[in-house]
């Protein structure tokens, strides 16, 4: 088992030592040991304390600088293990069984402070073990079995707990008179004698803790001890023997008693009263505790009548089990310096009985605070005359809404909480209220709490400034039944899903939590004007709207985290707002994430963005035509200047070429072809033909007609231009207003058409070389002019730019790969 250095660090103090902690914080109770539990929740009051005392114990550790911290607990050692890290400050070997601590085993550990030895089996100690131990000042050997220690403790030492151990007499020896700082000691004994607390008299202590399990009594002998300057004293006694006690404690500015295990029945009661008769004299006593209680109703009322005119201040019983039978018993109320009386936790073994015998006592007690919590009372009578109370407390009992109901006499009442009962109907709970003429805070949370089932008006105490309703079951017409003044009016945790349109004017409502609930919406401050805290966290508010800054003019404080918050348009607005009054909202911006879309879920509002023009639809209306307008004015830039409609024609014409010419089967040319292109032009034309038709087309290996080159001499030209046209597989006409004037042309030109028609195949070509006027054709040449009109023809571009598509445009109307013959 290898230690782990840090296990005992701060938070991981085990619930063990928490009774050492709780004894730690009750050192630290110094002067007062006021236990004013006024407001305190009720809750497992003693886990509050150890909690109280964990966070106690570990802030004093944390600023001691305890670490490092070496926690073997609970591990079965039967000895101290030898490899302990030498600069240990803080040492915890409780709940094991170790029998015996020797010297070699802390005296390496120079820098130890605290040691924890409680819950093993030593029976013998020798102080001199720490005599290295230099800076000790924590000393825990309670719950062992120590019968004899010898001299001397550490000087240094603030805390020496040697309770619960075996031994017959206090083991006060003189030289604990040295232990100038010791601040808490922890003894016990099963016998006393008058001065044996006299060696540390003198001391200053804030905390004796007696152990007195193993006391008995011895017959017709009363023992005494003299107790002096201690502030606190817990005296705990066993837990299954009756109370039997014959000590004579006398004490000296005691201000804080404590009794622990305390079983009495009809028999004993007055030993008890006798015990506490001497140290309940001191006229400076506060605070008188008893723990783990069990008594008959009888003793319980009698002990009260004996306390009420004693000088304490405050009696707080936790864990009180009655016993037997509970009947009428006399109580009279007395003057009295008693302020409260808490009993927490009541365990009621009798079943039948009378319940007004069991209230009665309590509504006649004439003091001002009163905590009965978590008991199975089901009721809590009427006080039957003008009562003292200014503060009640029944937090976790059993009450109904008949609680208090015409109830004239708590007219001094300023605080009632009524935390965890059984109350069902608001209209009620504000009847209650109706003659409680002081009332200013009311606390029913966590209730079953509904306002639905009336629609009269709530008759509220008008003092009412705090009211907590939450944890219970009430939706918005809770809205409909609040008292006027309300200051602070808690509803988180119920079912509102809205705020109604008439609502109560809560014109001085200053914090509203409505967090937990079912809202879809901000509130508006309309009905609320001094709202400066709003809590609306944990709700379905998914698109809040801005105004709320503008209608809710006084916020201080918002927290509106943990919402479903949908990230459109519309949120955009409430962002910008949020992020300029930052300081103001709670939990900004870890706790504001978007839900919707699915795609930003998770995304913290903070860095949630739209585009403005994604959410302003003139504005994308504007832009889009402005775009629309650019790209038509680039169009028409793009026709003007670089004669875009002619490349368009150009590139039509080539694609259409192309797939008619892969549309003719080749076999079906595969005739007697001897050229590719006849070429019909006039002699005025024929500079541009040699110059550009013929290299750009032969280039490509296209083979080309021309009649001055290749017209067979002898045959007449009509001949001529019938033979070759027809042994050419394409016909092309540069037309030209020359060419209209040229008759030759003319007949080549009504020939090639003739073929054309004849084999039905596409093989005219027309090239545009300058533009001819429509009208400038002569009518005669009708032909020319149906032709012109019907087919498209290639225009003969005079940028020479454009040259290049203009010839692959020409090229692509030939099959290049065409077997031509060579006759
Ligand atoms: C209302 O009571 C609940 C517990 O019941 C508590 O948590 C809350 O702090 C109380 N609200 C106010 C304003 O005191």
């Amino acid at each position: 088992m290898k230690p782990s250095p840090s296990s005992m660090s701060k938070p991981a103090m085990s619930l063990n030592s928490c009774k050492n902690a709780v004894k730690m914080v009750l050192i630290l109770w110094d002067s007062r040991c006021n236990m004013t539990r006024d407001r305190e929740p009720i809750v497992g009051s003693f886990h509050v304390v150890c909690i109280l005392a964990l966070i106690v114990g570990s802030l004093m550790q944390s600023s001691d600088e305890l670490e490092p911290a070496v926690d073997y607990s609970d591990r079965n050692l039967t000895h101290v293990p030898k490899d302990l890290p030498p600069r240990t400050k803080a040492l915890n070997l409780s709940q094991n069984s170790i029998q015996e601590l020797q010297m070699s085993d802390v005296s390496i550990l120079l820098e130890l402070r605290v040691l924890r030895l409680s819950h093993n089996r030593i029976q013998k100690l020798d102080f001199n073990v720490f005599k290295f131990n230099r800076e000790l000042e924590y000393l825990d050997i309670s719950h062992n079995h120590l019968r004899n220690i010898s001299c001397c403790p550490v000087v240094s030492l603030k805390h020496l707990d040697l309770s619960f151990n075996d031994f017959d007499v206090l083991p006060v020896y003189k030289e604990f008179g040295n232990l100038t700082k010791l601040s808490f000691l922890g003894l016990s004994a099963t016998k006393f004698r008058h001065l044996d607390l006299l060696p540390v008299a003198h001391l200053h202590l804030n905390y004796i803790l007696l152990g007195l399990v193993g006391y008995h009594v011895k017959d017709g002998e009363t023992e005494s001890l003299q107790v002096l300057n201690t502030k606190a004293l817990h005296l705990v006694f066993h837990q299954n023997s009756l109370f039997s006690v014959q000590v004579n404690i006398s004490v000296n500015a005691l201000r804080c008693l404590q009794l622990s295990n305390i079983k009495l029945n009809d028999g004993n009661c007055q030993k008890l009263i006798t015990f506490l008769l001497e140290l309940t004299r001191g006229p400076s006593l506060l605070n008188l505790t008893l723990y783990h209680v069990e008594t008959t109703w009888k003793c319980l009322v009698k002990l009260f009548q004996f306390l009420w005119p004693r000088p304490v201040e405050y009696l707080n019983i936790y864990n009180l089990t009655i016993i037997q039978s509970i009947n009428y018993e006399n109580f009279t109320s007395s003057k009295t310096v008693l302020k409260a009386l808490t009993i927490e936790h009541i365990t009621n073994q009798v079943f039948i009985f009378s319940k007004e015998a069991l209230y009665s006592v309590f509504v006649n007690m004439n003091i001002r605070k009163l905590t009965i919590a978590d008991t199975p009372f089901i009721h809590m009578l009427c006080p039957p005359s003008p009562s003292t109370f200014v503060f009640l407390n029944f937090t976790q009992n059993v009450f109904t809404d008949s609680v208090f109901q015409d109830c004239p006499t708590l007219k001094r009442l300023q605080t009632l909480i009524l935390q965890k009962n059984g109350l069902k109907n608001l209209f009620k709970v504000a009847l209650m209220t109706e003659n409680m003429a002081s009332l200013e805070t009311l606390d029913v949370s966590l209730n079953s709490l509904d306002s639905r089932a009336y629609e009269g008006t709530c008759s509220w105490a008008e003092s009412i400034l705090v009211l907590n309703l939450s944890s219970n079951v009430l939706t918005g017409s809770v809205f409909r039944c609040l008292p006027p003044k309300v200051k602070v009016l808690d509803l988180h945790n119920n079912r509102i899903k809205s705020i109604p349109q008439k609502v109560i004017k809560l014109e001085a409502l200053q914090e509203l939590n409505v967090a937990s609930n079912s809202l879809m919406e901000l509130p508006g401050c309309g009905a609320f004007s001094s709202l400066s805290v709003l809590a609306i966290e944990h709700n379905s508010v998914s698109l809040p709207s801005a105004d709320f800054f503008q209608s809710c003019q006084k916020i201080r404080s918002i927290a509106a985290g943990n919402n479903p918050f949908q990230c459109t348009c519309e949120l955009r607005e409430f962002v910008k707002r949020i992020g300029q009054v930052s300081e103001v909202v709670e939990g900004w911006p870890d706790s504001y994430s978007c839900d919707f879309p699915e795609s930003a879920q998770g995304t913290l509002l903070q860095d949630f963005h739209m585009s403005p023009l994604s959410c302003d639809t003139g504005l994308l209306i504007v832009t889009i035509g402005a775009i629309l307008l650019v790209l038509a004015a680039f169009v028409a830039f793009l026709c003007y200047c670089l004669d875009l409609p002619w490349y368009l024609r150009m590139v039509c014409q080539w694609t259409q070429t192309r797939r008619r010419a892969r549309n003719i089967p080749v076999e079906e040319l595969q005739r007697a072809l001897q050229f590719h292109a006849f070429v019909s032009y006039s002699e005025h034309d024929s500079a541009w033909v040699k110059n550009e038709l013929l290299p750009n087309l032969e280039k490509d290996g296209i083979r080309v007609c021309l009649h001055e080159r290749n017209f067979i001499p002898g045959k007449s030209i009509v001949e001529n231009i019938i033979h070759f046209i027809e042994k050419s597989y394409k016909s092309i006409f540069v037309l030209s207003p020359h060419f209209i004037q040229s008759e030759w042309c003319h007949y080549e030109l009504y020939f090639a058409h003739h073929n054309l028609f004849h084999e039905g195949s596409d093989n005219l070509i027309l090239i545009l070389l300058e533009p001819i006027p429509q009208d400038n054709i002569p009518n005669r040449y009708h032909k020319l002019r149906a032709l012109m009109t019907q087919r498209t023809y290639l225009e003969w571009p005079t940028e020479k730019s454009k040259h290049g598509l203009f010839w692959a445009n020409l090229r692509a109307s030939f099959i290049t790969k065409l077997a031509l013959s060579n006759e």
